[in-house]
């Protein structure tokens, strides 16, 4: 995908874990908290700068299964910023023809942020530009998992053939197959790991470590990301021809 801004083609998916929230509050004297509120910021200006270059989906890892082992009182404030979000940024989403779509085990969450979050993708259902994913109480073995669980009663009822099995109907069974996989996974904060996310998705996707905190990543820092990503040669395990170019792309 190109953009008269960019020399080289952006990522078509862009998958973000965006992190370190509490540090970015700790480390200037505040609760944690205000670091998550601080990152709503982040969240909207990285929305908007990605819908606007018109990449195709972009995935924000907001809350993984094993943050329900947070204290309860952080987590409840989480459940509640992300009630305020959704309500507030339903303008803005329906303004930027942004598509809201949410990926985990979203059984877990409130039954009040489930509503808000049912009431954001039908509204926000017929636009016709970039796909937002959220990834909530999402993990990427969870995913595996219920993938599995469904195999298995399709199965049972005799819906599949298991002989037949290929990594297309494996694909077909996560939570949102539609979506291509993420051509660049960037996570902010400096950690060097994946924290159980797309773990299956991932396979080919170019990696982005960030040192800047994630209330801080803002339109310049995903720049930076996307100028690297188009510095990338994606080889795919093969031997790239010298005639093609260098820089293949799926
Ligand atoms: C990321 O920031 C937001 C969530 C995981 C919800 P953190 O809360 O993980 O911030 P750090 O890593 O503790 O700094
Ligand atoms: C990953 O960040 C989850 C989200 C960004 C939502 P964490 O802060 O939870 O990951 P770890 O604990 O550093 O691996
Ligand atoms: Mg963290």
């Amino acid at each position: 995908m190109q953009h008269p801004e960019f020399p080289d083609p952006l990522p078509e998916h862009v998958a973000i874990i965006m992190d370190g929230n509490g540090r970015w509050a700790t480390e200037r004297g505040m609760p944690r908290v205000r670091g998550h509120v601080a990152g709503v910021q982040s969240v909207r200006e990285v929305t908007t700068e990605c819908a606007r270059l018109g990449i195709g989906s972009l995935t924000l890892y907001a809350f993984s299964v094993e943050n329900w082992k947070r204290p309860s009182t952080e987590v409840r404030y989480l459940m509640r910023l992300l009630r305020v979000f959704l309500r507030r940024e339903l303008a803005t989403l329906m303004e930027n023809g942004v598509r809201l779509r949410c990926i985990g085990r979203l059984q877990d969450l409130p039954a009040v942020v489930q509503s808000e979050l049912q009431r954001t993708e039908e509204r926000t259902r017929s636009n016709t530009g970039m796909v937002l994913r959220l990834a909530l109480s999402y993990g990427g073995r969870s995913e595996i998992a219920d993938a599995l669980k469904a195999f298995g009663a399709d199965v049972q009822a005799g819906r599949i053939d298991p002989s037949r099995v290929d990594e297309e109907t494996l694909r077909a069974y996560l939570y949102d197959p539609e979506t291509p996989d993420p051509d660049l996974i960037i996570r902010t904060a400096g950690e060097m790991r994946l924290s159980n996310f797309l773990l299956w998705q991932l396979s080919y996707a170019e990696l982005f470590v960030s040192s800047i905190g994630w209330p801080e990543f803002k339109r310049a820092a995903l720049h930076e990301a996307f100028r690297s990503f188009g510095s990338r040669h994606r080889k795919f395990g093969m031997v790239p021809e010298k005639a093609s170019g260098p820089k293949e792309r799926a």
